[in-house]
């Protein structure tokens, strides 16, 4: 038997959206595979129901067949969404890049595909705003990477103070504790235990010490409880040259996400946050420039404006005031120098550099018994996407192993590190937003990403990755993989063994440990993580404003 109910709506979904279906479908999943069909028929209809009156009113593809029961799940919640879509687009294969240069006339936002080759149009004076859109992204990041200092750990902190705000519990503690009710049909406290980290995998040697099961979403936390033990925090506001606001913005909009309430609500703390700020001395003397707020969700879920059709979001990071601060997310706005990107974190949280030494030991003499491989799930209805592509060319090839994240645990550390660990190449095409968190999951198993698109990785993370991507990954466009079918497995065949190996050690021994987030009591010498790149940039960016 199989049903299927469609309803067709207004506008593309949204990628948070479906970045949401991610977790919660594996939830609901690993949840009914123990539970009777009738009870999944109940929860189904639930679901449903909620889905279709409270989140947007507007829900393209409602869609089940009980043979089928994840994907139907994945229609449900998300149907399909365009990659990139901010909303207003009526273009799936483009995103819609909102005052992309300060200063443009342009009375239209402008709109664009993404990939390496952006022009699609006959239109000339099209084309040249989309040139000067990536000419722009890329300014950005040569800004950013003029931040990048060489500061070492056992470096002493003169002169470049931290002070981290004592907000009002309503703006950080307050969230967590509202995490049972976060998400209706999951228990997110789990993924907030351990300051952030998710629940310790302890009975399994495999992977040695340090493993968790971190959600994407819990960069807030981890930052928070990091850099109250840093070195350089102050409790004078004079001696500080950074102000760190530990406002957990994502957790604010997460609650938000699935329940109809007015946007007044939604953006209720984003305004109390800001009249906060607005009375703190140190933000009157620079207006927010040496601000800094670490956000865990992707910056266009605090982008909703007053023009958004889709009532998706908070509009916290839209706010005039919010302009100044420097905002640290795992996804960044391409076309917003303060917004900075860092990695996603992953499942492994070293306590020291042998810690580090160890897992780079293991995963560079891993046995990697497939050529290639995918996790991920189709995306039943965007054309533009790839990944349908990807999936037949994978699973008819016997080079080439697939996760079906459609049936498998993928949200789980066990089953997508097992994978990469055995695998020289990982395919990552853009899912519901171009970032994936996946590329970091892969770059720490030793596995090389392959990417489709260069707003997955190479605008985004200027303090993380080189420049030179060549060094840890392999592009490949989507427009061939969509236009001319060009079949990956073979492209990839052609890298030389000597080259592979050469990117697999540039990945393991230089790149990897400035890509985890180490444990809160970590005590590292010889690395720096992903935590402490970011403050360090920040500190010679705080020194060089203040002087
Ligand atoms: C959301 O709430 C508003 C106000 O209570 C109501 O008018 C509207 O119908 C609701 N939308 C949905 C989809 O339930
Ligand atoms: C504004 O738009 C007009 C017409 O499209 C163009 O000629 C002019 O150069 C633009 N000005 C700026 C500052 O971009
Ligand atoms: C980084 O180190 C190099 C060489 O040690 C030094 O010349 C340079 O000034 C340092 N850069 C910063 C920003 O400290
Ligand atoms: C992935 O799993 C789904 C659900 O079980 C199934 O419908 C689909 O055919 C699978 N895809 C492949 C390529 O095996
Ligand atoms: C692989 O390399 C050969 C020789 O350089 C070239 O002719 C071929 O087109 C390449 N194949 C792919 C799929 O890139």
């Amino acid at each position: 038997m199989a049903v299927s109910i469609s309803r067709r709506r207004s506008k593309p979904y949204r990628k948070q959206e479906a970045k949401q279906s991610y977790f919660h479908f594996s939830a609901i999943y690993n949840f009914l595979s123990r539970i009777s069909v009738a009870l999944f028929l109940l929860i189904l209809i639930y679901l449903w129901c909620s889905f279709s009156t409270i989140i947007t009113g507007n829900i393209v593809h409602v869609c089940f067949s009980s043979s089928r029961k994840l994907h139907s799940l994945y229609c449900l919640s998300a149907g399909t969404h365009p990659s990139f879509e901010i909303p207003t687009s009526t273009n799936n294969h483009s995103f819609l890049a909102p005052r992309i240069f300060e200063g443009s006339n342009a009375t239209e936002p402008v709109k664009f595909s993404v990939g390496s080759n952006l022009v699609t149009s006959n239109n000339g004076r099209y084309d040249e705003e989309v040139a000067n859109a990536v000419k722009v992204v890329e300014e950005h990041l040569q800004v950013h990477r003029s931040w990048r200092s060489n500061r070492t750990n056992a470096e002493s902190c003169s002169g470049e103070g931290i002070y981290v705000y004592d907000l009002p519990s309503k703006f950080n503690k307050d969230l967590v504790g509202q995490c049972s009710k976060m998400i209706p049909w999951q228990d997110f406290c789990s993924y907030l235990s351990n300051d952030g980290f998710g629940k310790a995998i302890i009975a399994n040697n495999k992977f040695g010490k340090g493993w968790y099961q971190t959600h994407q979403y819990s960069l807030e936390l981890i930052f928070h409880s990091r850099i109250l033990k840093h070195p350089c925090r102050v409790y004078n506001e004079n001696e500080a040259k950074i102000f760190y606001v530990p406002f957990y913005g994502g957790l604010d909009v997460l609650r938000w996400h699935f329940k109809n309430v007015s946007n007044d609500v939604k953006d209720g703390l984003s305004l109390e946050l800001v009249n906060w700020l607005q009375r703190q001395r140190p933000w009157k003397r620079n207006e927010g420039k040496d601000h800094v707020l670490v956000l865990g969700k992707i910056s266009w879920d605090f982008r909703r404006t007053n023009n958004s059709e889709s009532p998706w979001g908070t509009s916290l990071l839209e706010l005039e005031k919010m302009q100044n601060p420097i905002k640290i997310l795992i996804e960044r706005q391409p076309w917003h120098a303060n917004d900075i990107g860092v990695p996603h974190p992953t499942y492994f949280h070293p306590s020291s550099d042998n810690d580090i030494i160890s897992w780079q030991l293991k995963i560079i003499r891993s046995n990697r018994k497939s050529f290639v491989s995918f996790a991920g799930a189709a995306r039943s209805d965007a054309e533009d996407s790839i990944r349908r592509i990807l999936i037949d060319q994978c699973s008819s090839n016997g080079r080439c192993k697939f996760l079906n994240c459609s049936s498998a645990k993928c949200n789980e550390a066990e089953s997508i590190i097992d994978v990469f660990v055995e695998s020289e190449f990982c395919l990552q095409p853009p899912g519901d937003s171009p970032t994936r968190k996946s590329v970091f999951d892969s770059l720490i198993s030793g596995c090389i990403p392959v990417l489709f698109d260069p707003f997955t990785a190479y605008y985004q993370y200027p303090w993380h990755l080189p420049e030179d991507h060549d060094k840890y990954s392999v592009f490949i466009d989507k427009k061939e993989v969509k236009e001319k079918n060009l079949n990956v497995v073979e492209r990839l065949s052609n890298v030389s063994s000597r080259e592979r190996e050469n990117m697999r050690r540039y990945i393991v021994y230089e790149l990897l440990p400035g890509l985890v987030y180490a444990d809160h009591n970590a005590l590292l010498y010889k690395f720096q993580d992903a935590f402490a790149i970011t403050i360090n940039n920040l500190l010679l960016r705080g020194t060089r404003l203040a002087t």
